[in-house]
């Protein structure tokens, strides 16, 4: 067993810092956001997840200040697209770094639907978005409390759209149908969730 801290591994050992290969697979949040003026933004964020159920809430965390960010902070409204195998290629279009009011929905030839209860659009392709009102915008800061270059958006789900040829006879949904792409490590890895095995919690 070896051990390092973070910024200090052995590069002879490990070339690539593993810890995005190591907290795998990440859920890829792909983002809706329309700005104050109208301009519409739709990116994809691995440094995301569900962070609490009641109520549902999710988090991203962007890397500096990106449109989402800024759009998500600006109207406080976000959309969560879940991106699927069929789904890939497109989303990874939208990670691309366009002019700011450049809309990424026309470049990764995807239709816009409207939401119900937020103004962004989600993505019509996809089998479930969320819709999410920001609840906390953190400015994240490490252990000496200098600021870090990252800043999370925390919202609330308020409205879900769910397909529902992937409801199954008993109300559950057939994720494994669907197919979720999620995020690993190193640069270009990626994993599509489409086995589930069972494990009953002990009394
Ligand atoms: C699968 C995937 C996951 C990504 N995750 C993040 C992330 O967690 N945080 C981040 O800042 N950028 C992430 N990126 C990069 C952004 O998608 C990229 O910078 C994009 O241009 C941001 O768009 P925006 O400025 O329109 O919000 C990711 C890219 C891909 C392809």
């Amino acid at each position: 067993m070896i051990f390092y801290e973070p910024d200090r591994r052995d590069k002879s050992i490990l070339s690539h810092d593993p810890f995005k290969a190591l907290i795998a697979p990440r859920p890829i949040g792909w983002v809706s956001t329309i700005s104050k003026s109208g301009a519409i933004n739709l990116a994809p964020y691995s440094f995301f997840n569900a962070v609490a159920d009641t109520p549902p809430m999710l988090a991203f965390s962007s890397n500096g200040k990106k449109d989402s960010q800024t759009f998500a902070e600006e109207t406080g409204e976000f959309v969560w697209n879940m991106p699927t195998w069929d789904l890939r290629e497109n989303m990874n279009i939208t990670s691309a770094s366009f002019p700011q009011g450049d809309n990424e929905f026309p470049h990764a030839h995807l239709e816009m639907a409207p939401c119900r209860l937020v103004k962004p659009p989600r993505v019509a392709e996809s089998p479930c978005s969320l819709e999410c009102k920001v609840t906390h915008v953190v400015p994240l800061k490490d252990v000496d409390g200098n600021a870090c270059i990252n800043t999370m958006i925390i919202g609330q789900v308020i409205g879900v759209h769910l397909d529902e040829r992937y409801i199954d006879a008993n109300g559950l949904v057939e994720v494994t149908r669907m197919k979720p792409i999620a995020r690993c490590g190193y640069l270009a890895d990626y994993t599509v969730l489409d086995e589930l095995f069972q494990m009953r919690r002990p009394r």
